[in-house]
């Protein structure tokens, strides 16, 4: 029988917080994201207090000028890819996560061939007063599809999945176990055999399998350490990676459960993201993958079949079906090469 077994919960990723130069009177945190919808041209603004549980701002726009904010307006002025100036109340800081280079801030920022964001923590004047704002009544400004805001909350908070448990091991078929011990015995099995102690195990889809999307997403590049010039992280410095089913309980088979997807596939590595001097910056690939339930069957001809319990089973959408690359900048948002977190609020649904 195969043994397959992976992990979901491991140590939460511990984020070094930027220190942020205090100066008296102006210390309060904020996190500020900027989205950018490149084929719309639409763009975002967001405040949300120090551990992103409190919307204080929002527009559809590159700025950010109500409510508090109309006494300290937040403007991006920033490239297709997030690359550009945040300006604080009339101070111009550079979207960088070294505070001596962005004037006193920190900033992340993922771009895809789609979308990009700029998620910056700034430290703001104790004399602002920001009131919560219903997250759900924050208007929507575009259609996030298949977002980068759910990249950063991954980002910062979904576990890496431990390597020991994402080994690509595949399939077994049949084993015999049952009344007859002597069978499930290696060098036993010349015993002369009953066809009702001859049992068939497999996997099977329990109901319509419950299908949603679950995303792996992976990272193919080591950090890359722009030092004191512009730096690039493409093919040759990044790999592709061989993402294979996995499964919540130890699955006696891989199955496709009828979705359109396969036992494995190789994330490629044809996709370049670009650094400017002091950079810090790694390439990711969101996997499309389909979770679907299963459970194992013990059946017998002569007496009705066995089930074991439900559990998931994780496989990868043929031809990579709602999978893109996309880029990192900042120390808090890479990790290694090779470290995979998944996604688990993906639409219901097949590839
Ligand atoms: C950002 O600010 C710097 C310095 O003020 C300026 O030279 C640069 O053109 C600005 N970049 C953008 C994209 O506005
Ligand atoms: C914003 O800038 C203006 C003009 O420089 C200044 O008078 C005001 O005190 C600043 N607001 C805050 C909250 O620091
Ligand atoms: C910023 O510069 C100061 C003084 O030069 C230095 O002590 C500090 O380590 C620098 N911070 C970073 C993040 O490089
Ligand atoms: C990106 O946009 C293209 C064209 O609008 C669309 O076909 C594709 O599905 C989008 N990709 C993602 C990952 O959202
Ligand atoms: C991975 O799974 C195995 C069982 O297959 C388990 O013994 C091991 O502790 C797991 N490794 C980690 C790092 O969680
Ligand atoms: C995993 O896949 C890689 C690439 O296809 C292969 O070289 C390796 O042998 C596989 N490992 C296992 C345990 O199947």
């Amino acid at each position: 029988m195969a043994v397959y077994i992976v992990l979901l919960a491991s140590a939460v990723v511990a984020l070094a917080a930027p220190n942020l130069p205090t100066v008296a009177g102006i210390n309060q945190e904020l996190n500020i994201v900027f989205q950018y919808n490149k084929a719309e041209l639409l763009s975002s603004v967001q405040a949300w207090n120090k551990d992103r549980t409190k919307l204080f701002g929002h527009s559809c726009s590159g700025s950010l000028v109500s409510g508090t904010f109309a006494n300290y307006p937040v403007h991006f002025d920033v490239d297709f890819n997030g690359a550009g100036n945040l300006t604080l109340n009339a101070t111009t800081h550079k979207v960088h996560e070294d505070p001596n280079i962005s004037n006193g801030i920190s900033c992340g920022r993922i771009y895809s061939p789609n979308e990009s964001l700029v998620t910056c923590t700034v430290l703001v004047p104790d004399v602002l007063q920001f009131s919560s704002l219903n997250k759900r009544e924050a208007e929507v400004c575009f259609a996030e599809g298949h977002g980068l805001a759910g990249i950063l909350d991954g980002l910062i908070n979904a576990p890496t999945l431990p390597a020991a448990n994402v080994s690509n091991v595949t399939t077994t078929t049949t084993t015999t176990i049952g009344d007859d011990a002597a069978i499930t015995t290696a060098g036993h099995n010349d015993k002369r055999q009953n066809p009702c102690g001859i049992w068939f195990s497999n996997t099977v889809r329990v109901g319509d399998g419950n299908p949603h999307q679950n995303n792996m997403n992976i990272q193919l590049s080591a950090p890359m350490d722009c030092g004191g010039n512009r730096c690039e992280v493409g093919h040759s410095e990044s790999r592709s990676i061989t993402l294979s089913w996995t499964a919540s309980a130890a699955a006696t088979q891989w199955i496709s459960a009828e979705f359109d997807v396969v036992s494995s596939i190789g994330t490629g590595n044809d996709y370049t993201c670009k650094g400017d001097a002091g950079d810090w910056l790694c390439v990711w690939k969101n996997q499309g993958q389909t979770a679907y339930t299963v459970q194992n069957k013990d059946s017998n001809e002569c007496a009705s079949p066995n089930y074991g319990s439900p559990f998931v089973m994780w496989s990868p959408n043929a031809d990579g079906r709602g999978s893109h690359y996309y880029c990192v900048h900042g120390r808090d948002y890479c990790r290694n090469e090779g470290d995979r977190w998944l996604e688990t609020d993906g639409r219901a649904g097949g590839p």
